[in-house]
């Protein structure tokens, strides 16, 4: 088991205020795809979306999954910029999950579930998921050897909700080099451990190997340095707002939420962690 509820909730349910202060405008919690050097966090969290729901084929009568679909940000850009008829978006917090569904896109629902046991009838025809692999496997499962077999449940599960001829666009934070330092190794500890427990990224060796024999990778992009500027971004959004922080929500959570993102900024720079995005066909 990766994260359960309860810890699924410690990182997503702080508050939906806290993450609306230093998040883009649609709350975006993962990695945007920076064209160019003036382009701001906004666009380039609408130019992700744009990515992924292009390898996922997304067409304006297709059925789309969104698995991990936090606080709707990429439900509500198929359902309006690229017009799916249907958007399904499963998230296991339920504050997420709340705040989706108050929104009453066209054609969008959002389920609080577990997507490993979440039983539908529906299949769809493109499916996007991001960073929600992240939390699939735990530290200790994968010190037992135990994380391609869980990433494949997890492949073959969507090989099973999806229709033949479909197309994926999945995108996931990496585990690279290991830290050298006791400082840095303290911090990445810190992240894992406290601001997203029961989760552990995935080595990209895994993922690839994991696909198999469900889902062919057409394409894999590598964004480091994008996620760099992202982390970096919301570390300088939310240090903008320090004294609301420590007022509403107090010392601890600033305090924790600096450590993560400044982290997070040393990590991606020093090669600790990475970011892929892959295009996967459904293999019929
Ligand atoms: C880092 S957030 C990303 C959210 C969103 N995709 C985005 O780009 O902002 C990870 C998401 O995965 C969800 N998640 C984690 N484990 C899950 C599980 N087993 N079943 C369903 N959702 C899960 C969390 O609730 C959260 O919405």
């Amino acid at each position: 088991m990766g994260s359960d509820k309860e810890q699924v909730e410690v990182s997503y349910d702080v508050s939906n205020e806290f993450f609306r202060l230093w998040l883009d405008e649609r709350m975006n919690y993962t990695c945007a795809v920076f064209e160019s050097e003036e382009q701001t966090l906004e666009a380039a969290q609408l130019n992700k979306l744009s990515i992924l729901s292009d390898f996922a084929r997304v067409r304006p009568d297709g059925k789309v999954l969104d698995i991990g679909c936090g606080w709707g940000a990429c439900l509500e850009y198929v359902s309006t910029a690229r017009a799916a008829e249907r958007a399904v978006g499963v998230t296991l917090s339920s504050s997420q999950a709340e705040e989706v569904n108050a929104r009453e896109l066209p054609g969008v629902e959002c389920v609080e579930h577990d997507f490993m046991t979440w039983e539908t009838d529906e299949k769809f025809d493109s499916l996007i998921s991001i960073c929600m692999l992240d939390h699939l496997c735990s530290p200790e499962q994968a010190r037992q050897g135990k994380a391609v077999d869980i990433y494949r449940a997890y492949f073959k599960k969507c090989w099973e909700l999806s229709n033949p001829g479909a197309h994926f666009g999945l995108q996931t934070i990496l585990r690279n080099k290991v830290p050298r330092n006791r400082k840095d190794l303290a911090d990445v500890y810190f992240c894992t451990h406290v601001i997203f427990p029961g989760g552990l990224n995935p080595r990209l060796e895994d993922i690839i190997q994991a696909v198999n024999p469900y889902w062919e990778v057409v394409t894999v992009k590598q964004r480091r340095r994008d996620y760099q500027r992202t982390t970096a971004e919301w570390l300088a959004r939310m240090r903008g707002h320090e004294t609301t922080i420590r007022d509403k929500w107090g010392d601890q959570v600033f305090d924790d939420y600096d450590r993560y993102l400044s982290t997070c900024v040393r990590a991606f720079d020093q090669f600790y962690s990475s970011l892929a995005q892959y295009e996967l066909k459904r293999l019929d």
